[in-house]
């Protein structure tokens, strides 16, 4: 269905369903067979829907109202439009019905994606001002200070580096027409960058980077930068959504022609409620948490679009309080189609 098609209802003058089509039907919940003749006010108890009808009732010639609708199996931001047919028709009035739930939470990711990234911009930029008044109004002469001010320059520097790099990366990947660079590589070799690189923030964390890999592991044709990318990305949110002296698992095997990673983790584990929403751009279970943690909310759909980019899947398990597995699965070689798959 489409984006902003509107579904139509048709209602005698008594306010029963004269005529429903598919699109109002799908977006009420309604079947169209079952419900002609019936009272729509009956079946659908919405205030909206009541508040409509009386103001056309009091003489107002079209009535408008965009809601949010409890009333419907599932919740739901409607825009109702209710009016009297033409006079040449037979004497009802039309209901159009559209569904905006999708973009009305779009533009809310959106804004909070704005207000976000201006907040994780504004955090690095007033320490790095302060450090620099600090040196400047006298610290720069004592070693101790001088120390401390540029090593919080330098930290809050990379952050936003960091920051940009996956705001670029993001607009990149999601610019369709970003070929993969194909290279055949070590798998053993990937692996044992990830577990240096995040050997030591682990560390910071007293979270314990485990490694279980068979001895030897093949070849791989893929983009190395994008899946050490990836599997930083997975390893980075298993520690810090991790417990104190938890432990991160990082699994990589083969089984055929697929490469199968996990990360495994011990932490705080993710709702059930949120789980099909964790792939989504600017998506976070905790805002407040996250924010802390410096994250942006998109890591994880960029790990998914790099995933699909190789024509490969990922799945999530999780369990609040226990821990989360990320599990992808790739082709161990990227079919050279992929290459160019702009979908
Ligand atoms: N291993 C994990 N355990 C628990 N929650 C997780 C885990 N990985 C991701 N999440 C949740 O998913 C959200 C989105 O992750 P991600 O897209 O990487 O964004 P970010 O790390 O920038 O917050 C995180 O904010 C966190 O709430
Ligand atoms: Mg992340």
């Amino acid at each position: 269905m489409a984006l902003f098609q509107d579904g139509v209802i048709l209602l005698e003058p008594d306010g029963k369903i004269r005529l429903i089509d598919s699109d109002a039907a799908e977006i009420l919940g309604l079947t169209p067979e079952t419900v002609a003749g019936q009272l729509l006010s009956e079946i659908w108890p919405e205030p909206a829907l009541h508040k409509l009808q009386q103001q056309l009732a009091e003489g107002k010639p079209q009535a408008e109202s965009e809601f949010v609708s409890t009333a419907l199996k599932k919740q739901k931001t409607l825009s109702l439009r209710l009016g009297p047919l033409p006079a040449s028709e037979t004497p009802g009035q039309l209901l159009l019905v559209r569904d905006l739930t999708a973009v009305r939470r779009l533009e809310t990711i959106e804004r909070d994606f704005i207000t976000n990234v201006s907040h994780e911009l504004r955090t690095p930029l007033t320490s790095i001002k302060m450090a620099a008044e600090s040196l400047q109004m006298g610290a720069i002469a004592n070693e101790k200070l001088k120390a401390r001010f540029l090593s919080n320059i330098q930290r809050e520097a990379d952050r936003l580096t960091r920051l940009l790099n996956e705001l670029l990366v993001l607009s990149n990947v999601s610019g369709a027409e970003t070929p993969l660079h194909l290279s055949s590589f070590e798998l053993a070799g990937l692996v044992e960058d990830v577990m240096s690189t995040m050997t030591p923030h682990a560390r910071v964390n007293d979270i314990e980077l485990v490694c279980e890999a068979p001895d030897s592991l093949p070849e791989m044709l893929a983009d190395r930068d994008r899946l050490l990318q990836v599997l930083i990305n997975l390893v980075d949110n298993a520690i810090k959504c991790n417990r104190p002296n938890g432990s991160v698992t990082l699994r990589a095997a083969t089984e055929g022609e697929t490469v199968i990673f996990q990360v495994v983790d011990t932490g705080i584990g993710i709702p059930s409620l949120d789980l099909p929403r964790i792939f989504d751009r600017f998506f976070r279970v905790d805002k407040a948490r996250s924010r802390v943690t410096g994250g942006t909310g998109l890591g994880l759909s960029l790990v998914k679009d790099i995933v699909e980019s190789h024509s490969g899947t990922i799945d999530v398990e999780s369990t609040i309080n226990v821990g989360t597995t990320f599990t992808m699965r790739l082709p161990l070689k990227t079919p050279v189609e992929a290459d160019d798959d702009t979908a």
